[in-house]
C-alpha cells in the first residue's frame, strides 16, 4: 500500500494508497481539523482549494462532542463533514494527556475528566479503536502515552513498555472491528506510535518491538514537547534505521517549515501541526521570504499580496492592507483568509519538496530554504 518511488539520502518520495480518495503523495503535511472543521472557519470545500491531500481529526474531541455514535449514524466522518479525501484520526492518547484533567493511568487505560464539563471518562486501547472505527477514518492511530518532558528513565521505560502492550491490544481490537459486518470503513489502517522520551536506547528497543507487529505505518510520537530541536533531530536519526523501510513514517505534531524539511531529510513521510493555523489566527504568516506579522503598521497602505510568490486564493485576490484592516477590525474573515494562506503555504511546501525529490535536487532545496523560511522579514 506504500511505495517509495525515489530516494535522496534518507529522504523518500512515496505514494500511499488509502481506502478513500485514492493515493496520498508523500512527503505530505496533514491539515488539522480537530473537531471535523479547520479552525478559522474552513470547510471541506476550502481544503480542496488550498491543496490539502489528507485531513486529520481527533478521537478525543469527537468522542466528547458530538459523540462517535452520532458520527457513525451520520454515515461516518467523511460523509459527516463532506470530505471525500483521506482522513487520519489521532487516538486520544496525546489529548488525554494534554487537555484532560484528573488523569489516572492504569494497565487497562486512562480515566480522566472531560475538558468540556468535567464528567469522568475511561479510554483504553479498545475504546480508542472502537471510537475510530465509528468515525471511519482511513488511518487509525494506536492508543499511546506521550510522557511529559523531561521524564525520568524509569518512568519512560515503564510507560513505553505499557504503550507496547497497548499496541498489541489495539491491533487485536482493530482487526476484530474491521471484520464486523456494517463497519463504517472496513479498509481502515492502523499506525503504531514509537515512544521512549529522549532516551535513544528506549526509543530503539520500542521501535524494534512495535515493528514486529506489522502495522500499516509507524509514527514517532512524544517529540516537540519542549525538548531542544537538536534533541528531536537526534531521536529521529536514532530511530529511523529501525523503522520498516516499506511502511510510511509519520512525525507527530511537527512543526515549523524548517522542521519539516529537516524531518524529510531524516526519512519522514507524514507531518501534522496546529502551528500554521494557530499562527495565522495571530496574524503570523509564512512567505517564501520568511515570516511576517500582517498586523504591523507598515502594511497599512501596502497594496501587494501577502506573498508575491504565493498563488493561493487569498494572494491572488487581496492586498496586505486589506488583510491587515480585517485583523484590526476583528472581522472573522481575517482569520479565514490568514489560515487559508498559511495552510496553502504548508501544502505547497510539501509539494515543492516532492518536486525537488522527483528531480533529484532536494539537497539544494534544503540548503536554500531550511533556515530562510523561519526568519522574520
Ligand atoms: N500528537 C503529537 N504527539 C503525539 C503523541 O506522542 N501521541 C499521539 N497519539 N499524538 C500525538
Ligand atoms: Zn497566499
Amino acid at each position: 500500500m506504500f511505495k517509495v518511488i525515489k530516494k535522496e539520502g534518507s529522504a523518500r518520495r512515496g505514494e500511499f494508497q488509502c481506502a478513500h480518495g485514492g493515493v496520498v503523495q508523500t512527503p505530505v503535511f496533514m491539515n488539522v481539523g480537530t473537531q471535523a472543521a479547520i479552525k478559522g472557519g474552513l470547510s471541506a470545500f476550502d481544503l480542496k482549494d488550498i491543496g490539502c491531500q489528507i485531513e486529520l481529526s481527533n478521537t478525543y474531541h469527537l468522542h466528547l462532542r458530538p459523540g462517535d455514535d452520532v458520527v457513525r449514524q451520520m454515515g461516518g466522518l467523511h460523509r459527516f463533514m463532506r470530505w471525500d479525501g483521506p482522513i487520519l484520526t489521532d487516538s486520544g492518547g496525546f489529548q488525554v494527556f494534554s487537555l484532560a484533567s484528573l488523569r489516572k493511568i492504569k494497565e487497562e487505560g486512562v480515566t480522566f475528566a472531560s475538558h468540556l464539563d468535567g464528567h469522568r471518562i475511561f479510554m483504553g486501547p479498545e475504546e480508542s479503536m472502537q471510537i475510530q472505527s465509528n468515525l471511519g477514518s482511513d488511518i487509525a492511530m494506536a492508543f499511546d502515552e506521550c510522557v511529559e518532558n523531561p521524564a525520568t528513565y524509569e518512568y519512560a521505560k515503564a510507560s513505553c513498555e505499557r504503550t507496547l502492550r497497548w499496541l498489541e491490544r489495539c491491533k487485536k481490537e482493530h482487526d476484530r472491528l474491521n471484520g464486523l459486518p456494517g463497519t463504517v470503513n472496513p479498509g481502515q489502517m492502523l499506525f503504531g506510535i514509537n515512544q521512549g522520551a529522549t532516551f535513544p536506547d528506549l526509543r530503539i528497543w520500542h521501535m524494534q518491538e512495535i515493528a514486529k507487529l506489522d502495522c500499516d505505518g509507524y509514527a514517532i510520537g512524544g517529540l516537540a514537547v519542549g525538548e531542544p530541536t537538536e534533541t528531536m533531530y537526534e531521536i529521529i536519526e536514532a530511530v529511523e534505521p529501525y523503522m520498516p523501510a516499506d511502511k510510511p513514517r509519520y512525525l507527530m505534531g511537527v512543526g515549523t517549515p524548517s522542521n519539516i524539511i529537516e524531518g524529510v531529510a531524516r526519512g519522514v513521510d507524514f507531518f501534522d501541526c496546529v502551528m500554521p493555523a494557530r499562527n495565522a489566527r495571530h496574524g503570523k504568516l509564512f512567505t517564501w521570504q520568511g515570516t511576517l506579522n500582517i498586523k504591523n503598521a507598515k502594511y497599512k497602505l501596502d497594496d501587494g499580496p501577502i506573498d508575491p510568490q504565493c498563488d493561493c486564493p487569498v494572494c491572488r485576490q487581496f492586498s496586505r492592507a486589506y488583510v491587515r484592516h480585517l485583523f484590526a477590525a476583528e472581522e472573522i474573515l481575517a482569520m479565514r483568509l490568514a489560515v487559508m494562506h498559511n495552510l496553502y503555504f504548508y501544502n505547497k511546501l510539501t509539494q515543492k519538496i516532492r518536486d525537488a525529490l522527483d528531480e533529484g535536487r532536494f539537497a539544494a532545496f534544503r540548503a536554500e530554504y531550511s533556515e530562510k523560511l523561519s526568519q522574520k522579514i
